[in-house]
């Protein structure tokens, strides 16, 4: 049984929080080695004993993900890094300083008491410093760092909400922390802090742009603005490796001036109907009229790339809901936010697309 744990979100204050009695048995139930599900700023995570190896084989074994994939390592206050990383670089220090806490996850040398089995077998460990009173409320109150994957089944969209997590979930975990929305809804920025220059592994609320302005020079894993599916290389974030955020129809991205776009998807439209194939449209506020399609659902305004943001991984899970076997989405300019919606965009279609 997973019990659901309810905490309102409009009341939240983290050292209320870190009393409560739901709260404390929560964080007895990971100190102790169990796993439970609450919410960030970016996504729900699942969250156990980041010391214990036993408990993050059971995150592995509850979302159904390869051990290979290394979960990140979530404190409470910025000097709890000093307790899991090694050569906290200066560069390092200026990013914790700006965006901590906040949705931005640092690679480190791992210490020794951070057992392989949380780090994927690797010997650095990712670490964030989350900006949600709940989450803290919980590191706190579990009195160890606690490792957390976004809280769904390994390949389906990020969970934003705990119907999500609920969904992909119950009856694997011990607890679910329900919270509310998510505000930001697309995962943390990661940035490998091991080497002189930062490499920028997967884009997020903070951009490259915003990184750089803090530590200068910044590189991209190659597979980072990929728009084509990359071959040869071997991503230096295991995790997106992994075909990911995927809806079980098929989802193409189609490229190119509003009004292309709108005609290509709607001859695909008509030749799927005549197929008897149930389609699906992913849109914005200004287009979602211009579809000859039942099935239009709206991210948001265009030109509101948060609201986007924190809608698409639930819009990808609503087209499964609504049992669609063709899905077809309108592109994004691919600047600030528009780098994170892009990139899990992308991988969510399995880089498949179309351009008019
Ligand atoms: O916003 C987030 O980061 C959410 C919330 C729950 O904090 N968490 C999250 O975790 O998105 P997850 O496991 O879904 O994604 C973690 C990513 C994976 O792509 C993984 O490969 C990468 O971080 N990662 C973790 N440790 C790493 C390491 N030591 N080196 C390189 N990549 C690492
Ligand atoms: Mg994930």
């Amino acid at each position: 049984m997973t019990k659901i744990i309810n905490v309102n979100p409009e009341n939240v204050n983290e050292d209320i929080l870190q009393s409560s009695d739901e709260i404390k048995l929560a964080g007895d139930i990971i100190r102790n080695g169990g796993l439970v599900a609450f919410p960030t700023e970016t996504v729900y995570g699942l969250g156990g004993n980041a010391l214990f190896a036993d408990s993050s084989m059971k995150i592995y074994a509850a979302k159904g993900r390869p051990s290979d994939n290394p979960l990140i390592v979530h404190i409470s206050e910025i000097d709890e890094v000093y307790d899991v990383a090694e050569e906290v670089s200066d560069k390092a220090g200026q990013l914790m300083e700006k965006y901590w806490p906040g949705p931005l996850t640092l690679i480190f040398k791992k210490k020794a008491v951070v057992p392989k089995e949380t780090t994927g077998g690797l010997d650095t460990v990712a670490v964030r410093l989350p900006n949600h009173s709940i989450a803290r409320a919980l590191i706190k109150a579990a009195g160890v760092p606690i490792a957390a994957p976004s809280a769904n089944t390994s390949g389906r969209p990020s969970p934003t909400r705990a119907e999500h997590v609920i969904e992909d979930l119950s009856g694997k975990i011990d607890a679910i922390i329900d919270g509310g929305s998510v505000g930001i809804g697309l995962e943390s920025t990661i940035v490998d802090m091991t080497e002189e220059v930062p490499t920028l592994l997967r884009p997020g609320f903070y951009t490259k742009k915003m990184i750089e302005d803090v530590v200068g020079v910044c590189k991209a894993d190659p597979v980072v603005f990929a728009k084509e599916k990359p071959v040869d290389v071997k991503p230096k974030a295991p995790g997106m490796k992994y075909r990911h955020y995927a809806p079980k129809g098929q989802l193409t991205i189609v490229y190119g001036n509003k009004d292309r776009v709108i005609s290509k998807i709607n001859e695909l439209i008509i030749g799927h109907k005549e197929n008897n194939e149930k389609v699906l449209v992913i849109a914005t506020a200004e287009t979602k009229d211009c579809y000859l399609c039942d099935n239009v659902l709206c991210v948001g305004e265009r030109s509101r790339k948060g609201d986007i943001a924190s809608h698409l991984f639930g819009v990808l899970r609503e087209a499964d809901d609504l049992g669609a076997e063709y899905i077809y989405s309108e592109s994004f300019e691919n600047d600030s936010l528009g780098e994170a919606i892009m990139n899990r965009l992308s991988k969510a279609a399995g880089y498949n697309y179309i351009e008019v």
